[in-house]
């Protein structure tokens, strides 16, 4: 049988065999969807990039073709995009059967240059020609890439977009015929991903209705930056705002949240106290953690923060601070960011006993959080850091400690990211669509470990075919992503349970005996007043992927530590993180396959992508709550058919 391998995704597209990497062209043309990719013909690690290419009659399941551009003498054939020139303006078809035009990056093999080539098809994007042999666009650099090309109709003319990836810019051209092309602006540098060394790929720039009204339009610019990202290696963002033509203009992003309050302790300065520590020595080195003897790490995990660190070497150690009283409603904390695996919990004890407890994961950015003690205030308590970690260098930390008027998430440094997974990259979308929604597609790997996922003999899988919107929430409009609703024919056999108290869904689902490593799970559960709800996917002897949201720290965690083989990089076994604020009521959309979990929060406005390999008998699943009993209103999981059959 087909596609039968194990790990081969049976809801997500692949090349039979070989190497995968960007989605490139994505185009509707003459009941067709085409998706081309960056592709090695020749092996399953990057190299001779070519243009593969599959078709989708519904965006759904997909049919792999021949090669369609391969790598020529001169140039290997690196990201690009299709359009479909309606009206000729390019000359080299008819109105009446208009061209496939593509745009793409040669990467020239004798100098490195990187320039902006032409390639049509006359024959629904089976066979290529290259126009000359010369680039459309040459701005003479060797990292100027990812051309990707729209109509703007209120100017009347091409535009096309490209990353100029080390000057963290995106170039803005001009054109009325895809062949000549002039300089408009420049976009950049803005956001993430512009440290030195960090790369911007693919950026594209679409426009969108907010909240579906179509008078309230706006242009979104999403970008892949390889660098400065949330967790290492390859992540997404985006950014809303206007483009007249010429000129894109980005909406302020969110301001940092920052708590209003008392520093009562911040480990960089000296408004501490006189804390009392105790230990425990890693390895032969001294105990460590003493405020006399800190250390200040500077700016990892691309927070640009100065780091001290309470633990130091320390493998399990405590610090307490004195006695102090309660004087306003939050206690607020800076807490996690390291490299290494480990933990540092943050406990309140008052009368002796823990009665406020959050822990921070080292592979967590450093954020803010609170406890509420409004009904503690005018009590005497101590705060208690906790640190313990296995590696020799555990910079988990709790920076800074407040006693603040607000509580606060903090939303994400000035940075809007498209995806909280550390697997989704390069998207871009789908040119003519025949309704115009914007739906896009991504690849679902990282360049930190692409190369070395051990599938076999293909490499790399896309996401899922997402449709985009705008909606608006009370932070700023945000982007919105959901499976394109095709998914919905590979739904089987359904288990659904409505307005049941957790714990009877729980036994439900235990009893219907639900098992699968291709689900497509719905959930919606009141969060009010309760502990962690959580959902446990691929289980079986040591392995789980837990997907949790603790409602105390509004915070959406999907952990793979324990999801399976990780031998080939640190990077697959670890927690993914985001801030989603409490509104009482959580909602997700989960969409399992083999190898991979796409969870999509609150209507799809908090997005994780992460692949996942567990073994071959791991297809358990459970639902959870750390304390109480929450309504679930609606439970639905339904078994997914594959997509090859
Ligand atoms: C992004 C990328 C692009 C480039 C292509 C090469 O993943 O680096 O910038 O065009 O891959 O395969």
């Amino acid at each position: 049988a087909r596609y039968k391998e194990q790990w081969r995704p049976q809801l997500h597209y692949t090349p039979a065999r070989n190497w995968m990497n960007d989605p490139n062209g994505m185009v509707y043309h003459d009941g067709e969807y085409h998706l081309f990719y960056q592709y090695n013909p020749f092996g399953i690690k990057w190299g001779h990039m070519s243009w593969g290419h599959a078709v989708s009659r519904d965006l759904v399941h997909w049919e792999e073709l021949p090669v369609a551009i391969p790598e020529a003498e001169d140039i290997a054939i690196f990201s690009g995009s299709v359009v479909v020139d309606k009206n000729n303006t390019s000359g080299f078809g008819t109105t009446t059967s208009p061209p496939l035009v593509a745009l793409f990056t040669g990467a020239r093999h004798s100098d490195g240059n990187q320039s902006q080539y032409l390639a049509y098809s006359l024959d629904r994007g089976r066979t290529w020609t290259r126009y000359g042999t010369a680039p459309v666009l040459d701005i003479g650099s060797k990292e100027s890439r990812d051309p990707k090309v729209f109509w703007h109709a209120p100017t009347s003319k091409w535009i096309m977009v490209f990353a100029r990836a080390t000057d963290h810019k995106v170039a803005f051209y001009g054109s009325t015929n895809l062949k000549n092309w002039t300089y408009l602006s420049d976009f950049g540098p803005l956001g993430a991903g512009t440290g030195p060394g960090d790369l911007w790929e693919v950026p594209d720039l679409i426009q969108l209705p907010v909240d579906g009204n179509t008078a309230n339009q706006k242009w979104v610019m999403l970008l892949s930056i390889n660098g400065g990202t949330l967790w290492g290696g390859s992540g997404m963002q985006y950014y809303t705002g206007s483009f007249n033509g010429t000129t894109f203009t980005p909406d302020p992003l969110p301001a940092v949240n920052e708590p209003t309050g008392t520093l009562y302790a911040d480990f960089e300065g000296s408004t501490y106290g006189s804390w009392t520590v105790t230990g425990t020595a890693f390895g032969s080195g001294p105990a460590r953690g003493t405020l006399a003897n800190q250390q200040t790490v500077t700016g990892y995990r691309g927070t640009g923060l100065v780091n001290s660190y309470l633990g130091g070497d320390v493998s399990t150690g405590t610090l307490t601070s004195p006695d102090f009283v309660i004087t306003k409603p939050y206690i607020s904390f800076l807490i996690g960011g390291g490299d290494h695996p480990g933990e540092t919990a943050l406990n309140l004890i008052v009368d002796g006993k823990v009665v406020r407890s959050a822990t921070g994961r080292n592979e967590e950015q450093l954020r803010w959080s609170a406890f509420d003690v409004t009904a503690l205030q005018g009590k005497t308590a101590r705060l208690q850091v906790k640190d313990s970690h296995t590696g020799q260098w555990g910079h988990i930390n709790v920076d800074q400690i407040l006693q603040s008027d607000n509580a606060f998430t903090e939303q994400d440094n000035r940075v809007l990211w498209a995806d909280f997974g550390r697997d989704f990259y390069a998207a871009s979308t789908f040119d003519n669509h025949p309704t115009g929604d914007k739906v896009w597609i991504g690849w679902m790997s990282n360049w930190q470990y692409a190369n070395n996922v051990p599938t076999y003999p293909w490499r790399s899988a896309m996401s899922l075919v997402r449709k985009l919107s705008l909606k608006s929430t009370p932070e700023g409009v945000r982007l919105a992503q959901e499976p394109v609703a095709a998914l919905g024919t590979k739904r089987a056999a359904t288990v659904r349970f409505s307005n049941l108290p957790l714990s009877q869904v729980r036994q439900g689902l235990i009893n219907a005996g639900v098992r699968g490593k291709t689900l497509d799970v719905v959930l919606e559960v009141d969060t009010s007043g309760t502990g962690s709800v959580g959902l446990k996917f691929h289980q079986g002897g040591p392995e789980e992927t837990v997907l949790q949201y603790n409602p105390i720290t509004q915070k959406l965690s999907l952990d793979r530590i324990r999801s399976g083989d990780s031998s080939f990089d640190a990077g697959l076994s670890e927690v993914h993180v985001a801030t989603l604020r409490n509104t009482g009521t959580l909602k997700l959309r989960v969409v399992l396959d083999t190898s991979s979990i796409e969870v999509f929060a609150q209507d799809g406005k908090l997005v994780f992508t992460d692949i996942l390999l567990s073994s071959p008998g791991s297809d358990g699943m459970e639902i959870y709550s750390s304390s109480g009993d929450p309504l679930v209103k609606t439970f639905e999981v339904h078994e997914l058919k594959s997509i090859w059959n």
